[in-house]
């Protein structure tokens, strides 16, 4: 029997709520393989700073550096609250980050799928999502922007000023990129290389290391994309693309932008990957304008979770079947209201009972 330890931060705002319907979904996984979850919650994000003073409470890296994997929420208060927390403690720049750091979870995976016939979940056409969206956006997640130099000052008339740095080595680009070529290897040996290069040297150097690696992957074709005619691709023509790959940033937005063309946020599932811990979270945040009243939607964190049974647990099967199950869920009409546009009113249901139907599903199909 295997035995895994794996340290659960269900956070803030919607995180609790959606982190029950994945803990339900594991224990079905848990009852019916040789396989044992050690649950073991830990406070985490501005819940955590209120209550201890600490976003990331030493308590709770002990648990997560002794935990073999790692199941978030969401973290983040609306805008108003967040002022109320200093700085250094909000729980993006207290917590988050720093588990991305601590762990160098460099590569973040961020798949946007939509299978044809949950097509009327998207707002763009029928015949633009055509035979559905299946995308694998790739995400650097240690470096640029989000962790370069940042500095403000003031000038001698007075005026503010603030400078943040965008840097990578060699490393952390090579890394990321061979994540890319390989996850395309596997898939339909196609990359978009998302980049700025027209602007940034970050892309340039960024570009040169990748046409040095291409050799060690002759059959994968590599397409470039600049990231703004990129965003603009993703609506007009999503089907084209199949594994990007980008800087941090970059990944940020557009996978943001990969929960608009499904139809919400709520269907954005991720893997943060680390050489030695990983940890799942979905793309979204605490969605603050919700919480607290069972109406989020579960997939992503739930979709996490089954990313975790894959990648971590090596349960590829049961994996599949998580997916299986939610999408049954929505084949029999059943929705959240975040995709409510697109169901008919009696069959919008709660985070719970989305849950609950999930798990029903997952019971069936063994
Ligand atoms: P958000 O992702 O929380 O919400 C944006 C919109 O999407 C909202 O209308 C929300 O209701 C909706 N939404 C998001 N997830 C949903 C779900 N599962 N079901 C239904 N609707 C959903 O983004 P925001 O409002 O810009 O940020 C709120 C807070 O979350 C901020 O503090 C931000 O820093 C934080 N955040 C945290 C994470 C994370 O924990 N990894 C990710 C993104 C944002
Ligand atoms: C995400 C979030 C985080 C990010 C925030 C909360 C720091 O938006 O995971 O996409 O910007 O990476
Ligand atoms: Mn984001």
């Amino acid at each position: 029997m295997k035995h895994y330890k794996i340290a659960v931060l269900e956070g803030d705002g919607i995180g609790p709520e959606i982190m029950e319907q994945a803990l339900k979904v594991l224990k079905v996984v848990e009852a019916r393989n040789d396989v044992e979850f050690e649950m073991i919650p830990a406070k985490f994000g501005a819940c955590a700073y209120f209550e201890t003073g600490k976003s990331l409470p030493p308590e709770t890296l002990e648990i997560c550096d002794n935990a073999d994997t790692i199941l978030k929420g969401t973290i983040g208060l609306g805008h108003e609250e967040t002022l109320k927390i200093p700085e250094g403690e909000r729980p993006e720049r207290g917590a988050l980050l720093p588990i991305r750091k601590r762990y160098n979870t460099y590569a973040n995976f961020r798949p946007v799928s939509l299978p044809a016939d949950l097509a009327h979940f998207s707002p763009l056409k029928k015949e633009v999502i055509g035979d559905g969206i299946e995308i694998m956006m790739i995400r650097e997640l240690v470096g640029g922007l989000y962790f370069g130099d940042k500095e403000r000052g003031t000038d001698s008339a007075g005026k503010r000023w603030v400078k943040e740095s965008l840097s990578y080595d060699e490393e952390q680009i090579e890394k990321i990129l061979r994540v890319g070529f390989e996850t395309a290897m596997k898939r339909k040996k196609v990359l978009h290389n998302i980049h700025k290069s027209n602007v940034l040297l970050s892309s340039i150097v960024w570009n040169e290391i990748l046409s040095e690696l291409s050799p060690d992957y002759p059959e994968v074709e590599i397409k470039h994309v600049l990231v703004d005619a990129a965003s603009t691709a993703l609506c007009l023509n999503p089907g084209q693309f199949d594994v990007m790959v980008m800087e941090n940033m970059f990944g940020d937005i557009l996978s943001d932008q990969g929960g608009g063309i499904l139809g919400s946020l709520g269907l954005m599932p991720s893997a943060c990957i680390g050489d030695e811990k990983s940890y799942f979270e979905p793309s979204h945040g605490s969605a603050p304008d919700i919480a607290g009243q069972n109406i989020a939607n579960p997939y992503a964190m739930v979709g996490s979770a089954a990313m975790m049974l894959d990648m971590i647990m090596g349960l590829g099967e049961e994996s599949k079947n998580v997916w299986k199950a939610m999408q049954s869920v929505f084949a029999k009409g059943f929705t959240t209201p975040d995709l409510s546009m697109a169901a008919e009113k009696e069959k919008i249901i709660s985070t719970d009972a989305f849950g609950d139907m999930i798990v029903e599903e997952l019971k069936s199909n063994t």
